[in-house]
């Protein structure tokens, strides 16, 4: 329990004008002003807690025993299985220990820096052959990073195609907030053959072992059903996340050509992305449930709750942020929440910035000469719980 006194202590107001699509659309009007009345809202429409200032989403990450990651009735625990982005420490650490190396800077520069360069080059080689324009969410930015993933995780018997099936269908569950049960059969379709995929990797590996995911975790004590969740928790967080980060920062860049100039003259290419995702965080909220009465920054929350951190607000709030819907890779550096804090802080943020930052932005904007908007189909921009750039049709000369 928080020091505060109880005369500092607000309730928690709530939001009833807050609506689904209006979030759905464009959240930041929603969330301006939500957060100039209170960091956290009751918001009928979500059924949820809303967390939307920056101290009080970092608050949040950086205490388990107020606010547990385990939240009761998780859909992503019934799409995904248990993975340990849904357990507290000690539990969780056992499981992110199980990971290893393979995703930190040492593997990434033995063996994934080698393998994103190839990738984007061959699926650059693909959009000059069809150019000179294309939509370079579908064509470049999601099928780059389902192959990178699919190879990081040790999936040699499936395809880049059957990674962003699974991830979609996974992600679909997760948000699956109507209870569709269109979403839930194909939810448990690709569960199922992640299982088999997984089951088959494993005995692989075994014998021929390499420095995938999947390899290392052959020999490990970790039960099958933690390995099975994990894994899907990692297609589902793995792949849209770097392909919206790539979409969002070249959209962004070829809408301020200005600051494209900057970037790509002083190789500012980490600069942009960092930016691009405090913007539009790709992963917008994610949950946390109170484990008893508490005060969050001054508001009474009850226990029990159902929070919804939102980590795309905090991350536009104007007590950190000057002109916060600006979007300014030149703005002083505050550290963003794009992705989390805490114990959960991003496993993947290394091979994030590698694949995006080292590899993907530098080449597009090098090798296609020109790059620029489409100005007769303009990009499209989705989401509240994940947001991205949908469409992100280009030309190039
Ligand atoms: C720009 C790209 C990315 C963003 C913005 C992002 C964001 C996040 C966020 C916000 C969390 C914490 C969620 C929570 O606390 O509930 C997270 C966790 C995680 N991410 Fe990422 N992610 C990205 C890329 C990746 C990649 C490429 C991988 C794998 C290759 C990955 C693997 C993971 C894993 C395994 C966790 C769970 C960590 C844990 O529970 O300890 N992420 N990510």
């Amino acid at each position: 329990m928080s020091t505060q006194t109880s005369e500092q202590v607000r309730p928690v107001p709530t939001a009833e004008w807050v609506t689904i699509p209006d979030l759905v659309e464009d959240p930041y009007p929603v969330f301006a002003r939500l957060r100039a009345q209170a960091p956290v809202h009751w918001v009928p429409a979500v059924d949820r807690y809303l967390v939307v200032g920056y101290h009080a989403a970092h608050e949040v990450e950086l205490d388990a025993d107020r606010f547990t990651a385990d939240e009761a009735g998780s859909l992503m625990k019934r799409a995904m299985g248990h993975s340990m982005l849904r357990k507290d420490d000690p539990e969780h650490a056992v499981e992110r220990q199980s990971y290893g190396g393979v995703l930190r800077p040492r593997a990434i520069k033995a063996h994934w820096d080698a393998l994103f360069q190839r990738n984007a080059q061959a699926h650059l080689q693909r959009l000059r052959a069809a150019g000179p324009g294309a939509d370079l969410v579908a064509e470049f930015a999601a099928p780059y990073a389902a192959e990178n993933l699919r190879q990081i995780c040790g999936f040699h018997n499936a395809t880049a195609e059957d990674l962003q099936r699974w991830s979609q269908t996974l992600i679909d569950g997760t948000g699956n907030y109507a209870d569709d049960p269109d979403v839930w059969a194909a939810a448990q379709r690709s569960s199922t053959e992640v299982d088999t995929a997984i089951d088959e990797m494993l005995v692989r590996l075994r014998h021929e072992p390499d420095h995938t995911l999947l390899s290392g975790l052959a020999d490990l004590p970790i039960p099958l059903e933690a390995v099975r969740a994990n894994l899907k928790m990692t297609i589902g967080g793995g792949l849209n996340e770097p392909r919206d980060a790539i979409a969002t920062t070249l959209w962004a860049l070829l809408s301020h050509p200005d600051q494209l100039d900057r970037v790509v003259a002083d190789r500012r290419w980490a600069d942009a992305f960092e930016e691009s995702i405090r913007w539009v965080a790709p992963i917008g909220m994610y949950p946390r449930q109170a484990t008893g009465d508490t005060v969050l920054d001054g508001m009474a929350i009850p226990g029990g709750a159902r929070l919804g951190v939102h980590v795309g607000a905090a991350n536009r709030d104007p007590a950190l942020f000057d002109e916060p819907e600006r979007f300014d890779v030149d703005r002083p550096k505050v550290p963003h929440l794009a992705f989390g804090g805490g114990s959960h802080f991003c496993a993947g943020a290394w091979v994030a910035r590698a694949s995006v930052v080292g590899v993907a932005l530098p080449l597009l904007v090098g090798e296609l000469p020109d790059l620029r908007l489409d100005p007769a189909s303009p990009a499209q921009v989705r989401g509240w719980v994940f947001r991205g750039v949908t469409h992100l049709p280009v030309l190039w000369s």
